[in-house]
């Protein structure tokens, strides 16, 4: 929170305003990918097998509302708890959810509008006092805040799966980028850094606490790997080719019968990709999308590299080893504009790669926030001194070798859940998201 100076005393009032100008933001963001454009039948109907009906993230958004901040936080009755069960992530998975008595849009939005305006109320009425966890600096507001956002990504997934002509408006195209004279890797000299926070007011109980890791030098790609560079894995027959792939990615690769990044398909001698119900050429300079685990760590080994560390990852985006102090964002600590990253649907689409030189990092990373989600090659587990917070199942039920922790959001990602501490996590096998990697590698010291 960029209101919050660096001694963590926050202005109440201020930070209110902010609160009440972000609850208006995102809830535009959410009506504008559900209820302003499309349809009954496309809100109610499952557009994948991988995804919810957009109804449902509109109403679990509203509900979630409730449940933490009007309910366990300011203590206010229920409003409708026979509908808890429905909106509950972990009683029903994505598959099931196009079964169930959802409330239809109409009465999903209107649920979530009277959640919304008791949570105006509220904002009015609580003192953020720190004896009260949730309530400290405006956590849960935050909480809540970022939680739909971070559905609102999940629906434009949905959106880009979905098949028929667009529904959504088109954004400007992204700047262009000046990859002349950029080295293509920076060295992260070796040395301890602080990895983590245990003072940005709203980071999630994952991000938590800040501690100390030491990590030997290492080589990290400037950009991210670009549609051209992936091409040339995938016209190597790379697919083909068992030697590139861990023994589960092999597995992954046969199984699945894919030889290309999702939504691309051939097209004579070259390549198309749909994105949002337009097909389109595959623009070469931007950064691969919709690739898995598995592929990324295939496409780094026949590079002759390997997927960084997370902690590799958060070092290059956030130390800055001249002050020895971490950056919120990669340029520092103000908030993100037009010229330090894509994000937030400024664009619909990843910006070249090498675009945004006001973003990078104090090693010259570039594009660490934004444009794509980053596979890491790290298991997404608790940091040491982890305690779940406000509950288990946002992050400590995913600890473990089943999911992949991915860093620094994409185009879609609002800035409000993005930041270098930020942790994203999913399955090896998943290609719905915006996700695309950088590669690293070992700096050897003759
Ligand atoms: C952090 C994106 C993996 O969508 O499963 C949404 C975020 N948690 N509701 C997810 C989340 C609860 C989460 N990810
Ligand atoms: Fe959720």
């Amino acid at each position: 929170m960029d209101l919050i100076p660096p001694d963590g005393r926050t202005d109440e009032a201020a930070l209110k305003e902010r609160i009440a100008a972000e609850l208006e933001a995102v809830r535009r963001r959410s009506f504008g990918l559900t209820t302003e454009v499309l349809d009954h039948e496309e809100l109610t109907v499952q557009h994948s097998p991988l995804m919810s009906p957009l109804v449902w993230d509109l109403a679990h958004v509203g509900n979630y509302e409730e449940l933490w901040l009007l309910r366990a936080a300011a203590g206010i009755e229920a409003m409708r708890p026979e509908i808890d069960d429905l909106y509950d992530a972990f009683e029903h998975p994505r598959t099931e959810r196009v079964q169930l008595p959802l409330l239809p849009p109409d009465e999903a939005r209107s649920y979530i509008s009277t959640v919304r305006s008791k949570v105006f109320d509220t904002l009015d009425r609580l003192r953020f006092s720190p004896d009260k966890p949730l309530l400290d600096d405006g956590f849960v507001f935050g909480m809540v805040i970022q939680h739909e956002h971070q559905h609102d990504e999940t629906m434009l997934a949905t959106h880009q799966l979905r098949r028929g002509n667009a529904a959504l408006a088109p954004r400007p195209a992204p700047p262009a980028a000046d990859a002349s004279n950029l080295p293509a890797e920076v060295l992260v000299e070796a040395g301890p850094f602080v990895m983590g926070t245990s003072v940005d007011p709203w980071a999630y109980d994952n991000e938590r606490p800040a501690h100390n890791v030491d990590l030997p030098a290492y080589w990290i790609d400037t950009t991210p790997v670009s549609n051209r560079s992936y091409l040339a894995f995938v016209e190597s027959a790379a697919y083909d080719d068992p030697r590139w792939w861990s023994p589960d990615g092999w597995d992954w690769r046969c199984r699945s019968g894919k030889r290309a990044p999702g939504f691309w398909q051939r097209e004579g001698g070259g390549w198309l990709r749909r994105r949002f119900g337009s097909v389109e050429p595959v623009p070469m300079d931007e950064p691969v999308q919709h690739v898995c685990w598995y592929e990324a760590d295939a496409y780094a080994r026949w590079a002759g590299k390997r997927l960084p560390t997370e902690a590799e990852w958060e070092k290059a985006a956030g130390w800055d080893p001249a002050t020895g102090t971490h950056r919120r964002y990669p340029w520092g600590n103000d908030p993100p504009t037009a010229s330090h990253a894509n994000l937030g649907e400024r664009h619909h689409q990843p910006a070249p790669a090498a675009a945004y030189p006001d973003g990078a990092s104090a090693y010259g990373v570039r594009q660490m926030l934004g444009d794509v989600w980053e596979w890491t090659s790290t298991d997404f587990r608790g940091y040491p001194g982890f305690t779940a917070f406000p509950y288990l199942e946002y992050s400590e039920v995913f600890f473990g070798a089943d999911h992949k922790v991915l860093r620094g959001g994409s185009w879609a990602t609002h800035p409000v859940a993005c930041r270098t501490t930020f942790r994203n996590w999913d399955f090896p096998i998943r290609r719905q998201i915006f996700a695309g990697f950088r590669c690293a590698r070992d700096a050897h010291v003759a």
